[in-house]
């Protein structure tokens, strides 16, 4: 059996694997790129959205869960009732001979510029920076030909506002009743003074959002209850479970809407890193919101006749940030006795492309047979014909994409009509009927 060597695993060589494969690419790249945005691939497209779609559908397969889909830009009102404009700040200081800027609470995690072996602390404690000042977070721009004040508006530095502006809206429309949620997925900007770690923290990023409105006092229980099921669904994309933890926010740092936080983490190849918040808000966003728009944000309960502000427990995970963890908990180099191989272990329900069709020569026959079955599958499966190489060579290219599976269709084909089945993560082969593999594959992708 091939080890697995995963321990000495550093984040240059999968960006590297990244940017080789089509996963994710730097963005506006040929103009020497734009700091903390990136570009998804062929492949990392498909991979974002299998893991979107995966978090969808878990969701909203609940008969308690809504979907909605709100703008990017809002009411600058919003962000006012939110807090955002009075707190959403970062600290930030200047150094005074290079000029660079640096989050003051990171100090210990970031490299003066000037040389990348000194950490920016040793600077501050030299008396080389500015005084800190709160810097905020949120990127604005105007409506309008305008560019003056009253034409403002803000990119939206989290997708969950959307969600609140819109409560009243969806219980009309739907007629769900409390305890009950509505989810959101898209893009959230932030204007941070550092980008740091590839994709872990990045100026654009999309998030994927659960606002879940309880009667006040069941709050905790819900709040449990969310906390446990956001685990799960890492886990039940194969996310290895010592990689993953919970770390509870101390109560003096908690954000100024929680009454209690926990975030979920994953040991990245730099340390443990936060993927997804998990948040009881209480009814904080909904009474600004009553108070900043002069609506009601209350709920009628038929069946108790009390009126009250709901409670709210947020889930709030950064989808970039899971495609980032899935990546890296799914790269391996593994010594097969021959070489070493870098594979890509993806749950299958992610994995990009789900087989690969190989004919073993280009003659014989052999191409119309594969172009066949290559034609039959893909109607179900995203599937991709290689026909360039040696075998061995082309199952390595499909390793490092994730592809689960290769058919390989070779002599024995022409004369008993079966196929080889190679399975990426055992090595296994199997004879398959070449006419039954798209039954085959159903049955291996529903895992
Ligand atoms: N609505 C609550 C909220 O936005 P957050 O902890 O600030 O909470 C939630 O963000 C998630 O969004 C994080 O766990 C992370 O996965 C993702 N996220 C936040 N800032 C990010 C950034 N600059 N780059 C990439 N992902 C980010």
């Amino acid at each position: 059996m091939a080890q697995s060597t995963k321990s000495d695993l550093n984040l240059d060589k999968i960006v590297s694997l990244a940017k080789r494969r089509g996963f994710v690419f730097q963005s506006s790249e040929i103009y020497g790129g734009l700091n903390g945005c990136w570009d998804y691939g062929p492949l990392g497209v498909e991979l974002l959205r299998n893991v979107k779609d995966e978090w969808w559908k878990k969701m909203t397969l609940q008969e308690n869960i809504e979907g909605i889909d709100a703008s990017i830009l809002m009411h600058p009102k919003v962000w006012e009732a939110s807090g955002h404009v009075e707190n959403f700040t970062d600290p930030m200081v200047d150094c005074k001979e290079c000029k660079a800027r640096f989050r003051a609470d990171q100090l210990e995690d970031v490299m003066c510029p000037r040389n990348p072996n000194r950490p920016a602390i040793r600077c501050q404690q030299e008396g080389k920076f500015t005084e800190a000042r709160q810097f905020n977070l949120m990127f604005k721009t105007f409506i309008g030909p305008v560019e003056d004040s009253s034409a403002v508006v803000y990119l939206r530095p989290e997708t969950a506002q959307g969600i609140y502006v819109n409560y009243q809206n969806v219980i009309a429309s739907s007629r769900q009743k409390l305890p009950f949620g509505i989810v959101q997925i898209g893009k959230a900007f932030r204007n941070e003074i550092n980008t740091k770690n590839w994709l872990f923290r990045t100026r654009e990023f999309e998030q994927m959002e659960m606002q879940f409105f309880v009667k006040p006092g069941t709050d905790d229980e819900w709040f449990e209850r969310w906390r446990q099921e956001r685990m799960q669904w890492f886990l039940d994309l194969g996310i290895r479970k010592e990689k993953l933890q919970f770390q509870r926010h101390e109560k003096h740092k908690l954000a100024h809407y929680a009454k209690d936080a926990y975030d979920i983490e994953y040991e990245f190849p730099f340390g443990w890193g936060e993927i997804e918040g998990i948040h009881n808000r209480t009814n904080f966003d909904l009474t600004r919101h009553q108070q900043y728009s002069g609506k009601s944000m209350e709920y009628f309960d038929d069946a108790t006749k009390e009126k009250y502000i709901p409670y709210i427990i947020e889930t709030s995970a950064g989808a970039s940030r899971s495609f980032m963890t899935i990546l890296v908990d799914a790269y391996a180099e593994e010594d097969t006795g021959k070489e070493i191989r870098t594979v890509l272990k993806l749950h299958p329900r992610l994995a990009p492309v789900k087989v690969a069709i190989l004919p073993l020569v280009n003659r014989e026959n052999m191409p119309d047979i594969a172009r066949n079955i290559f034609n039959d599958v893909r109607k179900d499966f995203r599937a991709f014909y290689d026909d360039a190489g040696s075998i061995g060579r082309r199952y390595r290219r499909q390793d490092e994409a994730g592809t689960p599976y290769c058919v390989t269709i070779d002599s024995q084909t022409l004369q008993d009509q079966t196929v080889t089945v190679r399975e990426r993560d055992s090595m296994q082969q199997e004879r398959v009927s070449s006419s039954g593999i798209l039954k085959y594959l159903q049955e291996k992708l529903k895992r």
